[in-house]
């Protein structure tokens, strides 16, 4: 395994100064990642499984950007950049752009649920890792069922964030295994909200989350 050279702190600084999105759209459930979280999840998947390096990443709900931005820091292969928003997609490029990494992430404006056959038949080429931060299924009900069949349909292993719910893990539980899919590992982790939303009451919220690393099951 080539060293990886960045280091968190410095990474985190990165990621904080990327732009987020202008007009975020409640219906989308648009809030962005803090930065800490993003990383923490990307050395997660990147340093402790070894799931980024010389893999295809592909980020579902990419939004402005910030899991794909911290992923071309532990040396994958490809990005691909995922969200049915071309608004949120046009500040993601501008974050690419500014951190001069076009040659490592494609954005790709499509609904998770219409996925091109072309992007999904990657997974004969290469190994893909699925990075995600889907809507909670707060706004719109079953969001987040749409992500994880998605992501199911070409990842190798896939890393997705969801609520600390018990119902949640039950539910999530079930519907991958159908799939073929199992939890491997759970991370609880606390994530930092920044009012985004005229209903948010809070200037910053803290919100409990599991970041799921899920597998293939062994038959
Ligand atoms: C919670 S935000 C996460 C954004 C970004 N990944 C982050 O962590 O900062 C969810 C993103 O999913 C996108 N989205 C929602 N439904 C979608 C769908 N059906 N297909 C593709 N993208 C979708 C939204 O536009 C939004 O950018």
């Amino acid at each position: 395994m080539e060293e990886i050279k960045i280091k968190k702190k410095e990474l985190i600084s990165i990621v904080q100064n990327t732009k987020t999105y202008k007009n975020p759209k409640v219906k989308l459930e648009q809030y962005t990642i803090d930065a800490l979280c993003a990383v923490d999840i990307v050395f997660f998947a990147g340093i402790e499984f070894n799931d980024i390096q010389n893999k295809l990443i592909i980020d579902l709900g990419a939004g402005t950007g910030r899991l794909s931005l911290s992923s071309a820091f532990l040396q994958p292969n490809y990005i691909i950049s995922i969200d049915l928003d071309i608004q949120a997609l046009y500040i993601l490029i501008k974050n690419v752009k500014e951190l001069h990494l076009e040659k490592l992430i494609l954005p790709i404006c499509c609904d998770v649920k219409s996925i091109p056959l072309e992007i999904q038949n990657l997974n004969k080429e290469y190994k893909i890792t699925t990075i995600m931060n889907p809507p909670f299924g707060v706004q719109k009900a079953k969001a987040d069922r749409s992500f994880l069949k998605c992501a199911m349909s070409f990842s190798d292993v896939i890393y997705s964030i969801h609520l600390t719910n018990k119902k949640v893990q039950k539910f999530i539980e079930n519907f991958i295994r159908k799939f073929g899919w199992e939890i491997d590992y759970i991370l609880p982790y606390t994530m930092i909200l920044e009012k985004a939303f005229p209903f948010h009451t809070q200037k910053r919220k803290q919100i409990k989350v599991n970041v799921y690393r899920f597998i293939k099951r062994e038959f």
